[in-house]
This record gives C-alpha cells, sequence and structure tokens, in this order.
C-alpha cells in the first residue's frame, strides 16, 4: 500500500471532564484501505469516529483530509467534505419509506432541493439494490427486519459518495450469514478506493476485512500492524481479547429439579404478523436454558410475553402458577428479571441511580451487599458511578443493563442478547461471574442469542426458535452436532 495517506489524524485528543477519552492518537488510512481499531469497551474509539466527523470538538490534534485539516468544523460541513459515518444505533425518519431515507441523506444541502435535483431518485434506488434493500425500498424502517436497518445506515453514509468510511460496529447483532453480507458491502467500499475506519467486537470477521489494526486502550495506542501481529501482542491479549469461554460442566441435578418456568403453546401476534407460534418450554429450577435463534426469530417476544409485557395465547406458569392478569410491575417483583435487549436504561440517570432503581425494593443491606458485589464485577461502571448512562460507551450501557438487572436478585434472570457490543474480555468475565452466581446462588438463567459461542457453553439446555416455532430441544453438545451449520 503506497501513496499518500488520504485520512491523517494527528495528535488527537479528547477530554470528558476528569476523563481523557482520547490521548493523542494517530492514525493514517490511504485510499483503498481498511483500518480495524480494536480496543476494550470505554477504550475511545466511538469517540475517534465522532471526532473525525465532528460530532464531538476534539481539544487537540488534526483531522487532514486529503491533506485539508478539518479538525473543529461542524459535522455537516465535515460531510460536505467527503466523510461519511455508519452510526452503531439505527436513526431512521420512521415516517419516511427506506427510499426517502435515502434520498434525504443525498441531499446536497437544502431540504428545497429534494424535488429539484435531477437523479436523485435513480441514485437512491441504486444505492438501496446495491446494500440489498432493493426489494424494501418501499416499506417504512419500523417493519424491517434488524439487519436491514443497518443496511440503511450503510447507505444513507455511502449515499454522498464520500473519499472516507467510518463504520461503527457493524457486526454487533448480525448473525454469520448477515456478517458475510456486510464484509462483502465494506470490501466493496475498498475496490471502490475509499479509506475505511472499521470498528468491531467480532474480532474474526475484522481481522478477516481488514489491511492493518490499531488497538487502543484508555485513550491511547497499544498496538499496530497487520491482524496477526496485533491479535498476538501481549498488552492486547491481556487487556482485550482474554481467554477462551469454558464450557461448564453439567449439572444433572438441574433437569430433576421442579419446572420454575412453563409455557404451553404460547402464541403473539403483531397485527396480522405471527411472532411466536404455539412455542412450548421447561425451564428447571437452576438450570441454564439457552434458546438460539437468529434476528426476528422470535425470542424477544418470548421473553417479553414472560415477563408481561406482551399480550399472549397460551399458558404461561411461573414456580407453578398461572402469570395471567399479573401485570409486569408484580411479574417483575415475584422474581422475573428481564436484561432487555434495548436495555432501556435511564439515559438521564447516573449510572449509580440506575442500579439504585433495580434495587429499590431489597432491604438496604442486601442492597448495598449486591451493588458492592456488581461494582467489583464491572469496575468501570464504579468509575463511571456519576456519569449520565447515555452517555456511556456502548458496551459500558450493555454492562450496566446487566448489572441493573441483577440488583433485582432474580429467581429468574432472563438475559436477551447480552453479547451486544461486549469486547471478547468482557464476555470471559461475564461467563464466569454467571457461573459463579449459580454455584452461590440457585438463580435461574434464561438466555437469548444468536451468538452461540456464548450460548452454548453454559447452557444445560438449548432450544432452536426459528421463524416463530420451537424447532428443536436438546443438550449443547448434540446442537453443535445437528444443528451446526449455519449458527456455529
Ligand atoms: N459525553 C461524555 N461524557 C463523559 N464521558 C464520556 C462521554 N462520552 C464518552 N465518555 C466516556 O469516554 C470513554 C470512551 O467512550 P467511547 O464511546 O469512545 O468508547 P468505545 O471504545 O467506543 O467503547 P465501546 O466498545 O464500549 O463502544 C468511555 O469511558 C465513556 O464513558
Ligand atoms: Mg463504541
Amino acid at each position: 500500500m503506497s501513496g499518500e495517506p488520504r485520512l491523517q489524524v494527528r495528535g488527537l485528543v479528547k477530554r470528558f471532564g476528569g476523563l481523557v477519552a482520547v490521548n493523542g492518537i494517530d492514525l493514517d488510512i490511504r485510499p483503498g484501505e481498511i483500518l480495524g481499531l480494536i480496543g476494550p469497551n470505554g477504550s475511545g474509539k466511538s469517540t475517534v469516529m465522532k471526532l473525525i466527523m465532528g460530532i464531538e470538538r476534539p481539544d487537540a490534534g488534526a483531522v487532514r483530509l486529503d491533506g485539508v485539516d478539518l479538525a473543529g468544523r461542524p459535522p455537516h460541513r465535515i460531510a460536505r467534505s467527503g466523510i461519511g459515518i455508519v452510526f452503531q444505533h439505527s436513526r431512521p425518519l420512521h415516517r419516511q419509506t427506506v427510499l426517502e431515507n435515502i434520498k434525504l441523506a443525498l441531499l446536497p444541502d437544502s431540504l428545497l432541493r429534494l424535488a429539484a435535483a435531477p437523479g436523485v431518485d435513480e441514485r437512491a434506488r441504486a444505492i438501496a439494490e446495491r446494500v440489498g434493500l432493493g426489494a424494501v425500498m418501499h416499506r417504512h424502517p419500523s417493519t424491517l427486519p434488524f439487519a436491514d436497518l443497518r443496511r440503511m445506515e450503510m447507505a444513507k453514509a455511502i449515499a454522498r459518495d464520500p473519499r472516507v468510511v467510518l463504520v461503527d460496529e457493524p457486526f454487533a447483532g448480525l448473525t454469520g450469514g448477515e456478517v458475510a453480507a456486510f464484509s462483502e458491502l465494506i470490501r466493496g467500499f475498498r475496490a471502490e478506493g475509499r479509506a475505511v475506519l472499521l470498528v468491531d467486537h467480532n474480532v474474526k470477521s475484522v481481522a478477516a476485512l481488514v489491511d492493518r489494526v490499531l488497538a487502543m486502550y484508555l485513550g491511547e495506542r497499544i498496538a499496530e500492524g497487520t491482524a496477526d501481529e496485533v491479535m498476538r501482542d501481549e498488552t492486547v491479549r491481556r487487556v482485550y481479547l482474554g481467554g477462551k469461554i469454558e464450557a461448564v460442566a453439567q449439572r444433572a441435578a438441574a433437569a430433576a429439579s421442579a419446572p420454575l418456568l412453563e409455557l404451553d403453546e404460547v402464541s403473539v401476534l403483531y397485527g396480522k404478523a405471527q411472532a411466536l407460534d404455539k412455542v412450548s418450554l421447561r425451564v428447571h429450577e437452576g438450570e441454564f436454558v439457552s434458546i438460539v435463534g437468529l434476528n426476528g426469530a422470535g425470542k424477544t417476544t418470548l421473553f417479553n410475553a414472560v415477563s408481561g409485557l406482551v399480550p399472549h395465547n397460551g399458558a404461561i406458569r411461573y414456580a407453578g402458577k398461572s402469570l395471567a392478569g399479573m401485570t409486569a410491575g408484580a411479574i417483575a417483583r415475584a422474581g422475573i428479571a428481564q436484561c432487555p435487549e434495548t436495555r432501556e436504561l435511564f439515559g438521564d440517570m447516573s449510572v449509580r441511580e440506575n442500579l439504585d432503581l433495580g434495587g429499590q425494593h431489597l432491604p438496604r443491606q442486601s442492597r448495598a451487599r449486591q451493588l458492592d458485589w456488581l461494582l467489583e464485577l464491572f469496575p468501570i461502571l464504579k468509575e463511571r458511578a456519576s456519569q449520565m448512562a447515555r452517555t456511556l460507551s456502548g458496551g459500558e450501557q450493555q454492562m450496566l443493563a446487566i448489572a441493573r438487572a441483577l440488583m433485582m436478585q432474580p429467581k429468574l434472570l432472563i438475559l436477551d442478547e447480552p453479547t451486544l457490543g461486549l469486547a471478547p474480555v468482557i464476555l470471559e468475565l461475564l461467563s464466569k461471574a454467571l457461573e459463579r452466581l449459580r454455584q452461590s446462588t440457585d438463580i435461574t438463567v434464561l438466555l437469548g442469542e444468536q451468538n452461540v459461542t456464548f450460548a452454548l457453553p453454559h447452557a444445560d439446555r438449548v432450544y432452536l426458535l426459528e421463524h416463530a416455532r420451537m424447532l428443536w430441544e436438546g443438550p449443547p453438545a448434540r446442537f453443535a452436532e445437528e444443528m451446526g451449520t449455519g449458527y456455529l
């Protein structure tokens, strides 16, 4: 790879109060090159992207695009100069169709030109086709599956033909097949000569895609080189990758105990769409049950039915008693805590306040004890105790959502895609914590995941949910044998 860098970042610094989120980062990306940016949760990756894009103002440093320093300019001017960003979270306009959303991103500067600009419609259609939204371009974003929403963000980012594309966690929450499709799209950006900066915790997929990797920790560079070199680096291994997730010893006793949760032919309809179709399931006391399924299979709907958040047909019993007619609050008080996929944190409240809310029903002493344990488990939450939840990094928010659910000291803990956005080292930590929790308490866990590398090692039993139906049930070892392809 030769030639002048397209994007050149020098001495980039960003402070939030006393915290130095980015501390003297330098990076170069040439046209037709993909640079991977990795690092543990909260290491400053998203902040680097926001600084390049002008969404946050750097305290020091230069951001040069083909030699022109853009640092300190507002985001719309930086976008106009030729930098596009794919945000981690989709922010579509819901009243507009997919095509209209893309058209808006295509607009030069003023909305009034929309009607006038010739070729906008055609270009928008071409982009929709390219990212794989051809068949759904006239639909509204709220009706799209998760992966298509991510596709729409890609489409918006490339609409104005940027010379540099910043992509923040494109693979989070995607299945293996979807990750492959997105990787192909990003390869396409490279082939067109764009410079790409890619952040993601899916280490394998990043390594397969990038030309070089830069690893950050606490706002600073800790390693740079080829993916191989960086993944072998001692510090990177220690602070980011961690070890392998160990399979836990099977608990024969658990399956023999009484069922804590029973679902009999539970169905849920959203309008005409069948989200759950006569789903039955048992979770025994002390068991760890994983429900594996792709996006849109119905996992979240199933959990929401249990938590009393969506109306359903069929029977749901908890500790032998029907949950019919109970409010979500009463179900939670009975000992079922759900850590939702969407996190549902109180963004304008501090980390500490969010945790206190989770433990409000506990007697003071056990609340304090539980809080201490969780802060020891996720030390970052202790450091960020007074920070507002919405300013936490993606992974820090996920840790807070899990910790808040655990603050309730539930009998039945429901974890919906807990691995979303977490660094490998944190997954290992979470895995050990769940195991410790199971050994020291009688907690029962129901986990929903499409990431089988996390779902299988812990599980006593696995269910496979596909298109609203339970297709398979069995021990994790047999899942790997019988259902492996497409999931592993
Ligand atoms: N507005 C803010 N106020 C205070 N602290 C902030 C603010 N924005 C970010 N931070 C902190 O800066 C640090 C870096 O955050 P950033 O979002 O860049 O991390 P990240 O590397 O993208 O992590 P993740 O992989 O979890 O998304 C975090 O500890 C975060 O809590
Ligand atoms: Mg981030």
